[in-house]
């Protein structure tokens, strides 16, 4: 199960992820924002965090203008390693030595296109298991 969570400024793209998740037959669970409203991403990003870190969802996928904000509130949550991505390297390597569990992305940042790769990427791409990277996770738990 896939948690997604927007703002206004990324209700469009998250249709076109839900169009993919929906193609690929993956479950997911929408934490909303559900127009283009204005509102506030930390409300969203805690949400979705909050699921994930619980176990309710394996991953998440938070969309704002610039993805910045929702991936510092989501870093505020124990267990949540949320990254920024906007291309293909960063998405393959965020998952294979950060275990990230939550990518966000800007609606204001990239189109469509590359957006949807990166979630294929993201949720297609396994954790390296390597005992370095496990050491480093475990540090940023304090
Ligand atoms: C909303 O205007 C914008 O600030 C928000 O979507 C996001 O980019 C914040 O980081």
């Amino acid at each position: 199960m896939i948690a997604l969570g927007n703002d206004h400024g990324g209700y469009a793209l998250k249709q076109e992820v839900i169009k993919y998740l929906e193609a690929q037959g993956i479950e997911y669970k929408d934490y909303g924002c559900c127009s283009e409203a204005s509102c506030d991403y930390p409300v969203y990003a805690k949400a979705v965090a909050e699921a994930v870190a619980a176990g309710t969802c394996e991953k998440g996928i938070l969309i704002c203008g610039t993805g910045i904000g929702m991936s510092i509130a989501a870093n505020k949550v124990p267990g949540i390693r949320a990254a920024v991505c906007h291309d293909c390297f960063s998405a393959q390597a965020t998952r294979e030595h950060n275990n990230a569990n939550i990518l966000a992305m800007g609606a204001r940042v990239i189109g469509p296109g590359l957006a949807v790769k990166i979630v294929d990427i993201f949720l297609n791409t396994a954790f390296s298991e390597d005992e370095r990277h496990i050491r480093r996770i475990q540090m940023l738990e304090g």
